[in-house]
């Protein structure tokens, strides 16, 4: 079953149906689909909904539908007892939500057996003792929480600490809108320029403070620092934001209008990178073994050698500092962000999963 279809479950949808014929031919693995949720409703076949009904579905919600309106769907407020419903041999639930209400369906998935893959790093980023369940199950797969499709969690938990590396520092930049920001801070623009056009073109969420107080980035640490066995909370990580926390009791609007009252520091800020050869990036950063500061998510200048930088400016990229790569970080790196590239890792997991 799958929980969320906006830009990344719409997108997951389709790719499974135009690469069934491919899966069935080369992997022997066919997905059906029992259940879909959003918001507020629910289509649910306990028989798998056709290929036409899941393709009707997925345009009515390109145009905005509800499911509760749509053919077949009906209210639905997320209750658990929906799963003793589906006789599945090999069920999953994946959560392509954006909230922490699928909490209680996802754990009753775990006790059930069923396999789990989210793109939704709310639950993981909430209470430890969820984490812990969670990601318990070897039946849980959340590659796409940090850093969209890249390999950045199949690489931390496989590659490194699974085959005993002893990872000692991660360091990465994580947030796509944050990098734009700062690379146009760089040019010379003005925050409050950057972040009402960021805004107008979608590159940002609604309340842009969502990006700018680094919260986003933060979860991103946290689930990193809590895969190397570190028992934080999200209060636990060091967040600086672009703006003074009191604003965040303004409403939108007002919050956009004071905006340019931070202009003059960070056109000063960036300007005094520059002069200094330097870059300035929002930064995540977890140490594996320092008593304090362990986990943050902040605002850095990085000087020109920086494995943050190299090769060029990219969406995302995530280095990682192990006994193994004494020489030098492993690097992940590429485009961490949108809906199609975070559907394809959503089906690579769905594919992992299904290879038991
Ligand atoms: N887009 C990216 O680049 C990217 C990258 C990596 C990870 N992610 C993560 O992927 C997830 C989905 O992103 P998105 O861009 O597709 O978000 P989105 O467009 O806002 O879609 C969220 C979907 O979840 C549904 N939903 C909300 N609460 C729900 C609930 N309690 N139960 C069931 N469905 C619920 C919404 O329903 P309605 O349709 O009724 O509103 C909507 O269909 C997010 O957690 C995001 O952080 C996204």
């Amino acid at each position: 079953m799958q929980l969320g279809l906006g830009g990344v479950g719409r997108a997951l949808v389709r790719q499974i149906l135009q690469t069934r014929e491919h899966h069935a031919r080369t992997r022997n693995v066919r997905w059906e689909y029992v259940a879909l949720a959003d918001r507020d409703g629910l289509v649910f076949e306990p028989q798998g909904l056709s290929d036409d009904a899941l393709a009707r579905l997925v345009e009515a919600k390109d145009r905005g539908g509800k499911l509760q309106t749509l053919e077949g769907g009906r209210p639905w407020s997320g209750d658990p007892a929906l799963l003793e419903g589906i006789d599945a041999a090999f069920g999953v639930v994946v959560d392509v939500t954006a909230s922490a209400e699928t909490v209680p369906l996802l754990l009753r998935a775990v006790e059930r057996g069923w396999g789990v893959v989210l793109a939704n790093k709310l639950p993981l980023a909430g209470p430890l003792n969820v984490f812990r369940t969670l990601t318990q199950s070897p039946r849980t797969r959340f590659e796409t929480t940090v850093a969209a499709a890249l390999p950045v969690i199949s690489t931390l938990r496989t590659f490194l600490l699974d085959t005993g590396d002893r990872v000692q520092r991660i360091r990465g930049c994580v947030s796509g809108t944050l990098n734009l920001v700062c690379q146009r801070l760089e040019q010379g623009e003005r925050l409050s320029r950057i972040v009402r056009e960021a805004r107008a073109h979608g590159h940002t969420e609604p309340d842009p403070r969502e990006d700018l107080a680094g919260r986003d980035a933060a979860r991103k640490a946290l689930i990193l620092a809590r895969l190397l066995g570190q028992p934080l909370e999200l209060e636990d990580v060091a967040v600086e934001g672009l703006y003074p926390a009191e604003w965040d009791a303004l409403g939108v609007e007002e919050f956009l209008e004071r905006l340019p009252e931070l202009d003059a520091r960070y056109l000063e800020l960036a300007e005094e990178a520059r002069s200094r050869g330097r870059t300035l990036r929002y930064v995540i950063e977890v140490e594996a073994e320092a008593a304090e500061g362990r986990c943050r998510a902040r605002l850095e200048s990085l000087a020109p050698e920086d494995e943050l930088l190299r090769p060029g400016v990219a969406d995302s990229v995530v280095a990682f500092y192990t006994e193994r790569y004494a020489s030098g970080p492993l690097i992940v790196r590429g485009k961490g962000s949108g809906p199609e590239l975070t559907a394809s890792g959503v089906l690579a997991d769905l594919l992992l999963l299904g290879q038991g």
